[in-house]
């Protein structure tokens, strides 16, 4: 009897560590010169997941762009004025398959049936505004999204809500009174049910700081003594735990971008540490100019525990991957959503200190490989 107690107990603790996350085998990859530790570590099994979480949405067959305009035929149309009526036809339907599916939702998840040139849906205000932003992100953001671009479906992904979305986080409960206010840090939570922080106890909100305000996200000192350098290592820990949101979202480690030897240098970083550059000025100037202006339109059930809109992180539009989709496009197939914004609010400057990324780091298309088996093991 004692004997099958001590089995039993021995067999529950194989399961529970059995159980982790990080069950292997693990499959390394070598992205930069050897010797330099650019590897990246997956795991097959948890890759599975969001293989499946990354299928693109359905395209519906090509539109007639000749015809009369959209506009000349309807009374409301305010964005897809360039859209001939098939082109405009094509869209509608799209966007019901890719925001509003089910069978309760459908063109009336947007419009007042009796009328469709109605604005008095908050779904339709905010859609229209969406039409906006997509068409913005395809034309204005090519840096960082090429010509892959991006549809309704790369948030969406056939709901009204995207899976991934972010609130101002009060932290309340959190606090412990007697050492004061702790930054959000040292508390290993999953908030909100919004994107968390790989389970660190680093700042658990990067996202209000960096993907909405432009606090300073370099913290590294050029020189020896720390009179060179005004940041603090709180700062710091900031910085880190933006760094493990986009690892996190893009299912990728540091040195997917970074050296690690040199994690300031551009030089020595990986061509996609650039990219990410631009991905982070694009997300904080969608919050601003998109979701932000939003607060009034939507209703409060919607909103976080601050009265905030839901607002757009890396994981919004990567949800796992490298790439949306793995590099999949949709958007090539929507001519009608790449959208001609004539004015940008303020063009995205390169960074200060790149040059070009690609000349040190390897520039082979790495994770173009990561959804198919390794060649070879690990040890090289
Ligand atoms: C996700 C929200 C949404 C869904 C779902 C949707 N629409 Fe629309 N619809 C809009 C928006 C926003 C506009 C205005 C577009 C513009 O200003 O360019 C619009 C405009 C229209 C118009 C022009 C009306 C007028 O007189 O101005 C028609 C017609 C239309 N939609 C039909 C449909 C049909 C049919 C469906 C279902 C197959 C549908 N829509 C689904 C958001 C939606
Ligand atoms: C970059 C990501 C992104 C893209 C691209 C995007 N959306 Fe959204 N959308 C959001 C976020 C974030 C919200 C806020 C979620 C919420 O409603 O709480 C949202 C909300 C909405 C809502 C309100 C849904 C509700 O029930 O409250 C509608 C309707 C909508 N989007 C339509 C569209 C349409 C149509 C397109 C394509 C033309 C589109 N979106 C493209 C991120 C995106
Ligand atoms: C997808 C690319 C990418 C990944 C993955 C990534 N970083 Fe970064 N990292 C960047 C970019 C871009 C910057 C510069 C941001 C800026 O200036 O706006 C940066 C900046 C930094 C800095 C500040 C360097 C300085 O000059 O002070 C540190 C430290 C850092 N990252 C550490 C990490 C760590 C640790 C990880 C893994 C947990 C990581 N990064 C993962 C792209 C990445
Ligand atoms: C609006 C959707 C969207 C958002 C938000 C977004 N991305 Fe991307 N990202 C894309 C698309 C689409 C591509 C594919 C571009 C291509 O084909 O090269 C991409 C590509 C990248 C790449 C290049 C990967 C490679 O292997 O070449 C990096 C790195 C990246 N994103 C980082 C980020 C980071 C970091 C954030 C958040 C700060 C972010 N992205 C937010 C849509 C988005």
């Amino acid at each position: 009897m004692k004997m099958h107690i001590r089995l039993m107990a021995a067999l529950i603790a194989f399961g529970v560590l059995a159980g982790c996350g990080e069950r292997p085998p693990i499959e390394t990859e070598q992205l930069g010169y050897r010797g330099t530790g650019m590897e990246q570590n997956r795991n097959p099994r948890l890759l599975q997941k969001v293989v499946a979480a990354n299928q693109i949405g359905n395209i519906q067959p090509p539109a007639d762009s000749s015809g009369p305009l959209a506009k000349d035929i309807y009374q409301n149309v305010q964005v897809l004025s360039d859209l001939s009526i098939g082109e405009f036809t094509r869209v509608m339907l799209s966007m019901t398959e890719w925001v509003a599916p089910a069978e309760e939702k459908n063109c009336t998840y947007c419009h007042n049936a009796e009328n469709y040139a109605d604005e008095g849906k908050y779904t339709y205000q905010v859609a229209r505004s969406m039409l906006k932003m997509t068409r913005e992100i395809n034309s204005e953001w090519k840096e960082h999204v090429k010509d892959t671009g991006v549809t309704c479906h790369t948030c969406h992904r056939g709901g009204p809500v995207p899976s991934y979305v972010w609130f101002t986080d009060p932290g309340a409960g959190r606090e412990n009174a007697f050492v004061g206010t702790r930054a959000g840090q040292n508390s290993a939570v999953t908030g909100l049910g919004i994107t968390t922080i790989g389970h660190s106890s680093l700042p658990y909100d990067p996202y209000s700081a960096y993907l909405l305000g432009d606090s300073p996200i370099r913290v590294q000192g050029d020189t020896a003594l720390p009179t060179g350098n005004r940041s603090s290592i709180k700062q710091a820990e900031w910085t880190y735990s933006l760094m493990v949101h986009m690892s996190n979202s893009l299912g990728v480690n540091c040195t997917y971008c970074h050296n690690t030897r040199a994690w300031s240098d551009w030089e020595q970083s990986r061509p996609q540490r650039t990219v990410a550059w631009y991905g982070i000025r694009m997300a904080r100037s969608l919050n601003n100019s998109y979701m932000v202006p939003l607060t009034e339109v939507f209703p409060a059930h919607r909103k976080g525990p601050l009265g905030d809109v839901a607002k757009v992180n890396c994981e919004t539009c990567h949800q796992g991957a490298y790439k949306p989709y793995f590099g999949q496009s949709m958007a090539k197939a929507y001519p009608e959503l790449q959208g001609t914004k004539p004015v940008v609010t303020e063009p995205a400057m390169a960074p200060a200190e790149s040059t070009d990324g690609a000349t040190a780091a390897s520039t082979k298309p790495v994770v173009a490989a990561l959804t198919q088996p390794l060649s070879s093991g690990g040890g090289r």
